[in-house]
């Protein structure tokens, strides 16, 4: 078995958080490896997820944020989430009707934790998703007027602003508001707002560059023929416009020809990043034509970096492209802490039967062993073999849960 030696390599201290459905099952199949592979690492189990939030209305408990505490980072397998009537029918007898809101446990987990740069390699290149701020910040019902209504009185100038909008006033000039002007015709009208500091663009354009310093770094290193370079071996360094990233690029996926006001606030974030990292190209693209080109041509991207809802949608792009759920690993970075965890959900439609795909798992875990200062390369090459060799369901083949993870176990012994 390829191991760290426990020699060289200090002890670290891992979180595991199972969760619901398919998440317990594939961290039951994986540990065993993970322990054989990184002997160096203790494990501490954790709670999160839907039980939780039934039995004690949140679903992260205190104890878990204890353990995260003491922990050097955490493998997140996948936790259930449900729209909110279920939620409220669901909760312990004692705690319904008590206006007890479910928090989403990662969301939490991103924010207290300030997670703010979701990194999701696919194949050739990577998504970096903003995982505080951008249109996933507020969202809200206006109210029409703000009397007597806690909190709309933040949202009163946007809607002064907004209300000669020509759609926004045929829904609201309603018989019922033109009658009575503190009524609250508004249950038709949301607004979503689009939160962008250029606090929080730098520290993402800085994830994002140095990301693509240390992917050339590999580049330069290896052969691996999954990299652009290789695939292109006879690029010059001045080709660097074609397709086939030779020189580090970040690509700022974005709408600024739409979204000007801040798209002008990420421009300014990009000036000064830019100047920070002299060897990286920054470039701007429309985040529709980034979509098109990550399935048309791919290999013209390095690292995309994004805001929330359009780094969420182009990071599920690139889960397509991969070939399905059961693939994508991803991290959330902050500055002193980071959780690794799949793509994909708690999958009930297959919990329980022993056949859910550990790739995305062991590859969140090797993208762990990479931060914490370990080598996730060999667990990395065994698992791309065992898909190989021996694929689940989900890819066409018959290998259950543990029986992957049995070849995964057999690659890493021969790589030894
Ligand atoms: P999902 O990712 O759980 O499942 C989507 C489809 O992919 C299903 O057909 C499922 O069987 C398949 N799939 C997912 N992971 C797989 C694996 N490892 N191996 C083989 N097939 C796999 O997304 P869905 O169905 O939208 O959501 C189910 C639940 O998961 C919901 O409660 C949702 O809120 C939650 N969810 C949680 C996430 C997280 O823990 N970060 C992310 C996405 C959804
Ligand atoms: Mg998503």
């Amino acid at each position: 078995m390829t191991s760290v030696s426990q020699a060289t390599h200090p002890s670290r201290n891992i979180a595991l958080l199972g969760g619901d459905g398919i998440g317990p099952e594939l961290m039951e199949a994986i540990r065993p490896l993970l322990t054989e592979a990184f002997p160096n690492w203790s494990l501490h189990d954790a709670a999160i997820g839907w039980s939780r939030w039934c039995s004690d209305g949140n679903p992260v408990p205190q104890e878990t944020w204890e353990v995260l505490d003491r922990c050097d980072a955490a493998l997140f397998a996948a936790i259930t989430s449900k729209p909110a009537a279920d939620a409220e029918r669901e909760l312990a007898p004692e705690l319904r009707g008590k206006g007890v809101r479910y928090v989403s446990p990662i969301l939490q987990l991103r924010k207290r934790l300030d997670l703010y740069a979701n990194v999701r390699p696919v194949q050739d290149f990577v998504v970096v998703r903003e995982n505080t701020e951008g249109l996933y910040a507020h969202d809200f019902t206006m109210a029409y007027l703000p009397d007597g209504d806690e909190g709309s009185a933040d949202s009163f100038d946007l809607w002064k602003r907004i209300k000669d909008d020509t759609t926004v006033a045929a829904t609201v000039t309603t018989e019922e508001a033109s009658m009575n002007p503190t009524a609250k015709a508004l249950g038709d009208v949301a607004v979503a707002l689009r939160v962008t500091t250029t606090f929080g663009w730098e520290r993402l354009l800085r994830t994002g560059a140095k990301l693509a310093l240390e992917r050339a770094e590999n580049r330069a290193r290896t052969t691996d023929s999954h990299s652009p370079a290789a695939r292109n071996p006879n690029a010059a360094a001045s080709d660097v416009e074609a397709p086939g990233v030779v020189t580090p690029r970040v690509t700022i996926a974005d709408k600024p020809n739409v979204l000007r006001d801040s798209g002008d606030v990420i421009a300014r974030a990009v000036e000064r990043v830019t100047a920070e990292f002299p060897q990286v190209t920054f470039e701007f693209a429309n985040a529709d034509i980034v979509a098109m080109h990550m399935v048309t041509e791919p290999e013209r991207f390095d690292v995309i970096v994004a805001e929330n809802l359009i780094g969420d949608i182009l990071s599920d792009l690139g889960a397509g492209l991969m070939g399905g759920m059961g693939l994508p690993a991803s991290a959330n970075y902050g500055d002193s802490f980071a959780i690794f965890e799949p793509v994909h959900g708690s999958a009930p439609d297959i919990a329980g039967q022993g056949i859910a795909n550990p790739t995305a798992l062991l590859l969140s875990a090797a993208m762990c062993a990479d931060y914490v200062g370990d080598d996730g390369t060999p667990l990395r090459d065994a698992v791309h073999a065992a898909m190989a060799s021996n694929p689940t369901r989900d890819l066409g083949g018959t290998a259950t849960t543990v029986e992957f993870v049995d070849t995964v176990r057999s690659q890493l012994n021969r790589l030894e």
